[in-house]
């Protein structure tokens, strides 16, 4: 059934060009901590690497953060899911300090989830860490505990799993009502996940890696989607030296990124950092190191100064020059 939805997907993000960066999928994030007998839960829904949703944990419902993070889900829809959470939340005391027994302070890590894997379509996936560590995950219906979860993951993948009712629930979930919600949404987000945003970039010189040689830095920020082609150059030639950071996250969704190149400080006049990105159609970006303008520009200035001075001479002469000089003076202009 679902994989007549796949057709949809390229449908929607031809050629794979989708802007769209991150593999598809989408997954809950939770962290729980039971300290001093009461439980602080945070929750955060991610599509991709794009957060779209968060837990109000006073009111016990879903913040949307984007107009499109309602999918194209029904609001009753969207309280059956909020309904959900809310029990899911509340089952917690029970189950992990009466039923498990575990001791305040106690930490708890949940993803939860479905990733579309080319050719086999949604896989759902829920994986649960404690105080840090792999606990037990859910699988093709079943939990399984994690070695270093002891006899209490065993205790509880066994308690989970003799609720044929609950982990079948969770099996819908995840691979039915979790991979619709995320083609949805991926409808519904479309315009803002197919957005072309355009690099800013400046040059700066970093800590000195050595007496008498240069880091000379290009930063490049503000851009979307991810991928990026920064390169620092002499000319034409891409200088192989030249260091790519990883791409960061800035707060607003776009990204940043620098990268570097260790010189000795008297080639640094002439390189240039040079920036290539989907949103710039073709028109890369080329920043000269100490503001040294192209060849070709300063043929364009040394031009336009032959132009000026030629044209102040003719009007020197005739406007203001030739009332200087005597009547009859000959010009040979
Ligand atoms: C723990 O809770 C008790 C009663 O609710 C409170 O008086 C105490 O200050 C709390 N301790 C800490 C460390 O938060
Ligand atoms: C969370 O819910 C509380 C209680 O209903 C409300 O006062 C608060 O504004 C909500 N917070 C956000 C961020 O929506
Ligand atoms: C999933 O479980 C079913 C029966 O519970 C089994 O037939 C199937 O082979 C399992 N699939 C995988 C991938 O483990
Ligand atoms: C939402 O969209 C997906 C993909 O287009 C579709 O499979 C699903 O049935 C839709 N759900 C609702 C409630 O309309």
């Amino acid at each position: 059934m679902l994989f007549l939805l796949l057709p949809l997907l390229t449908a929607l993000f031809p050629g794979g060009d989708s802007g769209f960066e991150e593999p598809v999928s989408f997954h809950v994030m939770q962290t729980s901590s039971f300290h001093n007998h009461s439980w602080v839960h945070l929750s955060s829904g991610w599509l991709g690497k794009l957060q779209t949703h968060r837990w109000n944990s006073s009111s016990g419902t879903i913040i949307y953060l984007y107009p499109w993070s309602r999918g194209n889900f029904s609001n009753k829809e969207l309280m059956d899911v909020e309904r959900l959470f809310q029990l899911y939340f509340n089952e917690h005391q029970d189950f992990y300090i009466s039923q498990l027994m575990f001791q305040d302070p106690f930490d708890l890590q949940v993803t939860v989830g479905c990733e579309l894997h080319s050719g086999k379509g949604f896989l759902g996936f829920k994986q649960v860490a404690i105080q840090g560590y792999d606990f037990m995950r859910f699988q093709n219906e079943t939990f399984l505990p994690s070695p270093k979860g002891g006899e209490k993951a065993q205790k509880a993948c066994k308690l989970l799993n003799f609720n044929e009712a609950y982990t079948q629930r969770l099996h819908r979930l995840l691979s039915d009502t979790c991979p619709h919600f995320t083609l949805g949404l991926l409808e519904a987000g479309k315009a803002h996940l197919q957005r072309q945003v355009k690099p800013k970039a400046w040059l700066s010189s970093g800590p000195s890696p050595g007496p008498g040689r240069l880091l000379l830095v290009c930063h490049v920020s503000g851009f979307y989607p991810k991928p990026m082609w920064v390169m620092w150059m002499r000319g034409e030639e891409e200088q192989l030296g030249t260091q790519r950071g990883d791409i960061l996250p800035n707060a607003d969704g776009t990204w940043y990124l620098q990268a570097t190149l260790d010189v000795a400080a008297g080639e640094a006049a002439g390189l240039a950092c040079r920036v290539k990105h989907s949103s710039l159609g073709g028109q890369d970006l080329v920043l000269y190191w100490g503001g040294k303008t192209p060849q070709s520009a300063l043929g364009w200035i040394l031009f336009a100064v032959i132009v000026a001075l030629a044209l102040l001479t003719v009007l020197c002469i005739h406007l203001f020059c030739s009332s200087l000089l005597p009547n009859g003076f000959p010009l040979f202009f």
